[in-house]
């Protein structure tokens, strides 16, 4: 019988990245992809930890397969991520239809347990830190994304602590991957159609490998003709360093929008944090980098109501998103992780929480709108990454990120093309394809 996989995955990019990695792998078995549920054999989801009720999406969710293989034979079940890092042998006991966990580091045995659980038929749980041995092993197999627009991992784990979060608990430490590595498998991606590549990492700009760091990687993925856009995600204010941010004055392909997350507007909640840097710290940044490129507009995520939030606090950061004018940014209420040193701190009332998250992302939409308001009319430059077969328009996206939706042609995928803006809304800019960008203004 021909294998079958089902991939789900939840979360961030890296699990993107990730659930993309594990297929490349999984082929070496046999392995084809189906998207139709109902067709796999083997069931896998990839699962985030990072906010609300991670845990009982999951059990939720294999609820939802349980029903489709109601009257079938059942799949194989693997949950990866970080949920399947955090809750390993709880979720075997407690959910006996899941046959395998298996931890974010531990990818590069995943050929090997599925053939040993389909041996032994015993539950597996693999969950060992061991970074250094999945990359060597997924090394071996060529990154088969061939999207428009791919993911690379460049770094993963996490050695900061904020006292939210539950990253370091679930990725482990900081790891940084080889240079020459990361160099090949942007090749291999450029030589499949990738036009634009998104490095990766929990602390992407902490890459540090043999001294090389996150802007020698830029300079040198440059170099490659076909990649035309380089964008990175997630960074960290602590290092955000000179020779990164001179790296805007030499690159032609490092996009303009820096997504540099603040979580808080207020000193005292930015300590409470643990986040290892001050407001002042960031404007220094946030200046360095316009004084570079005045077109260079910034991302960033916010965390809403964390333990010990006042109406100060909460209107510092309101006061800073309508100064910086923070566009395409993330805003969360927060949510307590087991195991983080803010799990155990008394968290502030629903109602005002949720009040408060309203206030934010009212005046996060509103520096969208404006932004894409002012580009009506306007003549913007647009990476076309696919075409919707329903009412065939094409879909890409702005150099800031912004997806955009306009009349074009087939042979316009993978190209940067000049789109005239027509219309907008907060997500989303309409428009058509022009010949000429004379007025090119983002
Ligand atoms: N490494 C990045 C940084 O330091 O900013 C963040 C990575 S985290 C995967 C993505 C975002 O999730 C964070 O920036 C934060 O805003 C949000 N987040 C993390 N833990 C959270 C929690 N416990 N409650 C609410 N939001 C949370
Ligand atoms: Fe989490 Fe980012 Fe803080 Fe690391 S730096 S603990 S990933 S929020
Ligand atoms: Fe979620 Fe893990 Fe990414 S907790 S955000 S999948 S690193």
């Amino acid at each position: 019988m021909s294998k079958k996989i089902f991939i789900k995955t939840f979360g961030c990019q890296m699990n993107e990245y990730d659930s993309n990695r594990i297929f490349d792998t999984v082929k070496e078995i046999g392995f084809k992809k189906t998207n139709i549920i109902d067709d796999a054999n083997c069931y896998l989801l990839n699962t985030c930890h990072i906010r609300d009720k991670a845990k009982e999406k999951v059990y939720h969710e294999i609820g939802r397969v349980k029903q489709t293989f109601k009257s079938k034979k059942k799949p194989l079940v693997i949950v990866a991520g970080c949920v399947a890092q955090a809750e390993n042998e709880q979720m075997l006991k407690r959910e006996p239809y899941i046959d395998i966990v298996i931890g974010p580091q531990s990818y590069h045995n995943i050929n090997y347990k599925i053939e040993e659980f389909l041996e032994k038929q015993k539950k597996i749980d693999e969950t060992e830190f061991e970074a250094n041995l999945k990359f060597d092993y997924l090394n071996k197999f060529e990154n088969s994304s061939s999207k428009v627009s791919s993911f690379l991992t460049i770094q993963e784990g996490c050695d900061k602590f904020c006292h939210f979060c539950v990253v370091p608990y679930t990725r482990g430490p900081e790891y940084s991957r080889s240079f020459d590595e990361i160099i090949k498998e942007a090749k291999i991606l450029a030589k499949n159609g990738v036009k634009e590549i998104t490095l990766l990492g929990q602390n992407v700009n902490a890459y540090n490998y043999e001294n090389y760091k996150l802007s020698d990687l830029i300079l040198e993925i440059e170099k490659i003709n076909e990649i035309k856009r380089i964008r990175y995600t997630t960074s960290h204010p602590k290092d955000m360093t000179d020779e990164l941010i001179d790296v805007y004055g030499i690159s032609k392909k490092l996009m303009p929008l820096v997504h540099l997350p603040l979580q808080s507007g207020s000193n005292k909640m930015l300590k409470l944090m643990n986040r290892n840097h001050n407001i002042q710290d960031y404007l220094n940044i946030y200046k360095k980098l316009v004084n570079i490129n005045p077109m260079i507009k910034f991302s960033s995520d916010f965390i809403i109501a964390y333990p010990g939030e006042d109406e100060n606090d909460f209107n510092r950061t309101l006061e800073l998103i309508k100064k910086l004018r923070f566009v395409n940014s993330f805003s969360f209420i927060f949510s307590p992780r087991p195991g983080t040193i803010a799990s155990k701190l008394k968290t502030i009332d629903n109602k005002i929480s949720l009040k408060r998250l309203q206030i934010i992302q009212k005046a996060l939409f509103n520096n969208q709108i404006n932004m894409n308001k002012s580009l009506e009319n306007k003549i913007v430059d647009v990476l076309v990454e696919n075409k919707n077969k329903k009412d065939n328009k094409f879909f890409g996206r702005t150099e800031y990120m912004t997806s955009t939706i306009f009349d074009a042609n087939d042979e316009d995928v993978g190209k940067i093309i000049s789109i005239k803006i027509i219309s907008s809304n907060q997500n989303t800019l309409f428009g058509k394809k022009v010949h000429k960008s004379k007025l090119k203004v983002a």
